[in-house]
């Protein structure tokens, strides 16, 4: 039920904090141990040599930023594979690869061939989902929940944060990250509410950004870049606005040559090794006209930028700079008309390969 929310979408992307409150809930305990994460997930991770994750659309994106934890805290090469390429033509794997299936809904059809492939292989699987007893979680050697409660608008917005998060909770646990996690998680959770409740602020953009344009940017480095994808997804599903989302390096190698005056070009910016190689990119792109909308955290902002994300582990920052996007395709859908819960041409779960 929709309650008071005029579409399923704004009241999913008014409920991750709440999501992120509970996932900490349910893999802490009182101490900040972490519980609920079988023993052999734990063990078989530390065995394998390299870790796979494999999923379609936004979990795959939410896949991209996993990386980082698992080879940062777990010094575990880890690659992140779109479910649709890997089933039909499988790369070179190690000797002792362990699977991660991420999925919202636990049936996309190809994250499924995939799962069937390598269980004939016989090596482990684990699959991370909002649907708890689908057929990937069923299917797979072990499942762990996303608890964010059901997702019936076709863009995914609290699956793909509580899939971060809960990438977050299980790399820790193999390998102990030096944070207190939990505590984290608590002010990550007031830091989302925060984002969230300056929805009006998002809607002005969107509104003065988006209008009339036809295409749009996502830039950032690094977790930026991840991030920037997912966005331009959100972006590009439900407005129509043709959207890509960039690692802002790249843009010079060509893509720059499709800003036009007033393309908005969002930039965002999070961490601090990159920070200012981003802000020379988007100074590229206002040279060539280009709208930039700056989103930066606290301590990496400037005087003039757009919006001002709440200070947070680098590492974490995704889960908070997702949110702005997630709400400026949210208003820039509304401010055209169009059904933000029902984009055409698409299904919320894709079981067609
Ligand atoms: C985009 C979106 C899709 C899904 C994709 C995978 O907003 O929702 O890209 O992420 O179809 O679906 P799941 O996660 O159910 O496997």
């Amino acid at each position: 039920d929709k309650g008071v929310y005029p579409y399923y979408m704004l009241k999913e992307i008014d409920e991750q904090a709440i999501v992120a409150h509970t996932l900490a809930q349910h893999y802490f305990d009182e101490a900040g141990q972490i519980i609920n994460i079988d023993a052999d997930i734990i063990s078989q991770i530390k065995r394998a040599d390299r870790l796979y994750i494999v999923a379609a659309g936004t979990s795959y994106h939410a896949g991209l930023v996993g990386k980082r934890y698992f080879e940062q805290w777990t010094h575990t090469p880890t690659e992140v594979h779109i479910a649709s390429e890997f089933a039909y033509d499988q790369p070179l794997l190690s000797e002792n690869p362990f699977f991660i299936f991420l999925s919202q809904s636990g049936e996309t059809a190809d994250s499924r061939e995939v799962l069937q492939n390598i269980k004939a292989q016989q090596f482990p699987t684990l699959t991370i989902a909002n649907v708890m007893n689908s057929t990937l979680t069923r299917e797979a050697d072990f499942a762990l929940p996303l608890l964010a409660g059901p997702e019936i608008a076709v863009a995914s917005t609290k699956a793909y944060t509580a899939q971060i998060i809960v990438q977050v909770i299980l790399a820790h646990a193999v390998e102990n990250s030096g944070l207190d996690l939990k505590e984290e998680l608590a002010k990550l959770a007031i830091d989302m509410q925060t984002i969230i409740d300056d929805k009006e602020i998002f809607k002005t953009i969107a509104e003065e950004a988006l209008d009339g344009q036809r295409s749009a940017f996502y830039i950032g480095r690094g977790l930026d870049a991840a991030v920037a994808m997912e966005a331009a997804l959100k972006l590009k599903e439900i407005s129509y606005v043709q959207t890509e989302g960039f690692a802002a390096g790249e843009l010079k190698h060509g893509t720059i040559s499709l800003i036009e005056d007033a393309t908005p070009v969002f930039g965002l910016i999070t961490q601090s090794k990159t920070a200012g190689l981003v802000r020379g990119n988007i100074e590229e792109t206002k040279a060539r006209g280009a709208n930039a909308i700056v989103l930066a955290t606290q301590s990496l902002s400037r005087p003039g930028d757009d919006y001002v994300l709440p200070d947070v582990n680098e590492l974490l920052a995704p889960v908070l700079s997702v949110i702005p996007a997630q709400l400026i395709a949210y208003y820039s859908t509304l401010a055209r008309g169009l059904d933000v819960d029902r984009p055409r041409n698409l299904a919320k779960s894709v079981t067609v390969q």
